[in-house]
């Protein structure tokens, strides 16, 4: 490669999960530190970041059309770093593959952009999937603007080895972040703006902190930060509902009546075939707990349809589970096999047109779920967070409790916290009449500007 100017903007796009949404903003923050601008809408960014996501085959294609689409007309190209789990499964790989490409960076390793960006400029390019004992973490600079809604990695890696699963092997083990850190970086969060924040991981709810307390723990401590109105967390793992956390969704306030839990599949026998070490009815009893501590909670889960040997009687558990639940919302998939991971190899890989028979009848019956949680919400006032301006002048979207997303009219600004009649509902949002703001906490002398 031929040495390049230093970049003076740069373009982050960030696919996949939450987690992704997450190292992408600290990315980005790494770069501005570094005196690297955002590029701006419609213009050509000299640096561009592929943050990519490798969880289903589609989603790793993309990366190579997404790198050919980069090249301008004139032939040339911007600085491009692959970054995310497809650089971490790929690596070398996509050197060969995509000349284009002169920086890969894994998600453990992205604090070391920097010097990648300057070997770069030289004209050498530099594989780095390293997951090495310092953390990111500490290296990368302090969160200084969010939205009002914020994202706060707190658990990185998973241990479980699901069967179908990359995530073991692209995120690498389980580790928590120190409590200390985590309470130092929420606040800076809510400084910058934060209402709302949302503990992400890959198994969230398996956080430990250095004494082997629970989520619990860290749930409370961040609900005496006064300026945070509302904590979430995502992604969960069943086993890992522990008594602690599940009276927490009774006891603590700013925890919103939301659980993404994933069960993946209804029947026995295809679980035990993911190795997910739950079956259906111990799934169902942790729901029967999380329900009596807190009756209005929202239910969310991920499935995939189409395991290897998964018969249409199977399959048909797994919407009879639907039906018990009664999801508020949920994200489904067909079964993509990933090279290297255990199914990957099953016999009876199941055909895509019964894959996409299923998904269809599944996601028939999960969207007739949401669609009657959503009617059911109907007459409740509620708070919502607004987010951001709708379509149509004058008109906010938030959040509900519930994770819904709600349009209404009239005196608002982003970052507040409203109340809200719910009048009505859609499939995928909700129309609400404002019922009168609730005071905003004095944030002036905490240093904070809620965005406009
Ligand atoms: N094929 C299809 N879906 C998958 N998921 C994870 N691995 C695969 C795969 N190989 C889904 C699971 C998980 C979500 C993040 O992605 O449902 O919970
Ligand atoms: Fe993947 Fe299973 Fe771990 Fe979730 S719990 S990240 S599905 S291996």
């Amino acid at each position: 490669m031929k040495p390049t100017p230093p970049p003076r903007t740069y373009r982050v796009k960030s696919f996949g999960c939450q987690m992704n949404v997450y190292d992408g903003e600290r990315m980005a923050e790494l770069l501005g530190q570094q005196g690297i601008q955002p590029a701006s809408e419609g213009e050509e960014a000299d640096l561009v970041v592929l943050n990519t996501c490798h969880i289903r085959e589609k989603a790793a294609e993309k990366v190579y059309s997404d790198i050919g689409r980069l090249r301008r007309e004139d032939g040339t190209a911007p600085l491009i770093a692959v970054a995310g789990c497809v650089a971490q499964a790929e690596g070398e790989e996509i050197m060969a593959r995509a000349p284009a490409v002169s920086m890969v960076v894994g998600p453990q390793a992205y604090h070391r952009l920097p010097g990648m960006i300057a070997e770069a400029v030289e004209g050498r390019r530099s594989v780095d999937t390293d997951m090495p004992a310092e953390t990111k973490f500490d290296a990368l600079p302090a969160r200084r603007k969010v939205g009002p809604s914020a994202f706060l990695t707190v658990q990185e890696g998973c241990d479980k080895f699901c069967t179908y699963c990359v995530v073991p092997y692209t995120r690498g083990a389980e580790i928590s972040r120190p409590f200390n850190d985590l309470i130092e970086e929420a606040k800076k969060l809510v400084d910058a703006g934060a209402r709302e924040i949302t503990l992400l991981g890959q198994n969230v709810n398996a956080w430990r902190d250095e004494a082997g307390h629970g989520l619990e723990k860290l749930v409370e401590e961040l609900a005496s930060i006064d300026a945070l109105a509302r904590i979430r967390y995502t992604t969960s793992h069943p086993n890992d509902m522990t008594e602690g956390l599940i009276a927490a969704h009774r006891d603590i306030d700013k925890l919103m009546p939301f659980l993404h839990l994933p069960v993946q599949a209804g029947n026995d026998r295809v679980l035990k075939a993911m190795n997910r070490s739950h079956s259906a009815d111990s799934y169902l009893r942790v729901l029967d707990k999380v329900r009596a501590a807190r009756p209005d909670i929202a239910l969310s889960g991920d499935f995939i349809v189409g395991f290897p040997g998964e018969t249409d009687a199977e399959f048909k558990d797994t919407l009879r589970l639907v039906e018990l639940v009664g999801y508020a919302q949920c994200f489904s998939f067909k079964y993509s096999p990933r090279p290297g991971t255990p199914a990957a190899t099953m016999a009876d890989q199941v055909a895509v047109g019964v894959m996409d028979e299923r998904l269809q009848r599944l996601q028939a019956a999960l969207n007739a779920s949401q669609l009657a949680f959503n009617r059911a919400s109907v007459g409740k006032r509620c708070q919502v967070l607004v987010e951001r301006r709708g379509k149509y002048d004058g008109q906010w979207l938030g959040k509900s409790p519930w994770l819904q997303s709600v349009h209404f009219s009239g005196d608002a600004a982003i970052g507040d916290l409203v109340e809200v009649d719910l009048v009505e509902a859609g499939g995928n949002s909700l129309a609400g009449r404002l019922a009168g703001a609730s005071p905003r906490p004095d944030l002036t002398d905490r240093g904070v500007r809620v965005a406009q």
